[in-house]
């Protein structure tokens, strides 16, 4: 099967009460750990690629790594760019065969925003390409934006109707309370997203895909994994897992998921150290990293996804 976008999938989740996985690659064992996973459930699935992650593993051996995921497993693939930060790099992924991309323009002003993601959905569209746009901020880091505490803001519904028919964007991240990385909440507070500008949003824009970035939850036993085997993690506190559900039952049609799959992957190979010091072989660690990874993603689709069964 050839990667598809994510319109289809995401008209199935909506109607269906469920969202789809939309995870952070950056190497083979992460590819092959979440393809995995989702291959054995049947569940569709968005692999997003970051600026820092082409960066980092090249855009070809990227494209070819998914592709040999197709091959292996017959999915329903969508490739997207994740935080895309200028038209120049969206157009560049398009025309290097992703079906999907993310202009993130959301630090900008409301004029330019619409400006910047209007010219990318115009190119985009063209060539059978679909686009995420974002409106309000989330706290943490994307890429090299660095959102300070207290500098985030909500998405603020009376935005998006205009927003959206402006730019004709076919998805659209809010913010509602979710952060990037894993110091979402502050220790000590009840963390609590806001559903009821998730209502607000989805009541002005009937029928339309809404996305959720920042979305890992922190599991509490992986961040006592790191620190047990010499971490440092003070205070890691992500969005409970029971909220994400609610939301991919609403209009939530799409899950960013990364810093989950770095806390398994880390805590593996931490552990492993720790049993094996003498270990040098890279196979030794990295297979049970793999491993790591392609539980966290099985317990994400059945758990809080809910896609499971459906590709
Ligand atoms: O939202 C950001 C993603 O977790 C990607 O992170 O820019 O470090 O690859 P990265
Ligand atoms: P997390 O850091 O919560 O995993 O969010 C990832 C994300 O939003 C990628 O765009
Ligand atoms: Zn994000």
């Amino acid at each position: 099967m050839p990667l598809v976008t994510s319109k289809e999938m995401f008209a199935k989740a909506y109607n269906g009460g469920y969202a789809i996985g939309a995870f952070n690659v950056n190497n083979m064992e992460i590819v092959q750990g979440i393809t995995e996973a989702a291959g054995e459930l049947r569940a569709p699935l968005i692999l997003q690629v970051s600026k820092g992650a082409r960066a980092y593993a090249n855009h070809t051996y990227l494209i070819k790594l998914v592709e040999a995921a197709l091959i292996e497993t017959d999915l329903p693939i969508c490739l997207h760019l994740d935080h895309g930060d200028s038209y120049e790099l969206c157009k560049s992924c398009i025309d290097g065969g992703f079906t999907s991309v993310m202009i993130d323009a959301s630090g900008k002003p409301f004029q330019e925003n619409i400006e910047i993601t209007k010219k990318v959905v115009e190119y985009a569209h063209d060539k059978g390409v679909v686009v995420e746009a974002e409106l309000g901020t989330l706290e943490g880091i994307e890429d090299e934006v660095k959102v300070e505490a207290g500098q985030a803001s909500y998405t603020r519904p009376e935005e998006v109707e205009e927003f959206v028919s402006r730019t004709g964007c076919d998805s659209l991240a809010i913010a509602i309370g979710t952060s990037h990385g894993a110091y979402k909440f502050k220790p000590g507070t009840k963390p609590q997203l806001r559903f009821d500008v998730l209502e607000e949003v989805s009541r002005r824009l009937p029928g339309f895909p809404i996305v959720l970035h920042g979305s890992s939850s922190v599991p509490q036993e992986f961040v006592d994994i790191i620190n047990k085997y010499g971490g440092d993690m003070p205070g890691a506190i992500g969005v409970p897992e029971d909220q994400l559900r609610k939301a991919a039952s609403m209009s939530v049609c799409k899950i960013n998921i990364d810093s989950d799959l770095r806390l398994a992957m880390t805590a593996s190979i931490r552990k492993h150290f720790a049993e094996h010091p003498g270990d040098f072989d890279p196979r030794q660690y990295l297979k049970p990293a793999r491993a790591a990874i392609k539980a966290m993603v099985a317990h994400k689709i059945v758990d809080v996804l809910g896609c499971d069964g459906k590709a």
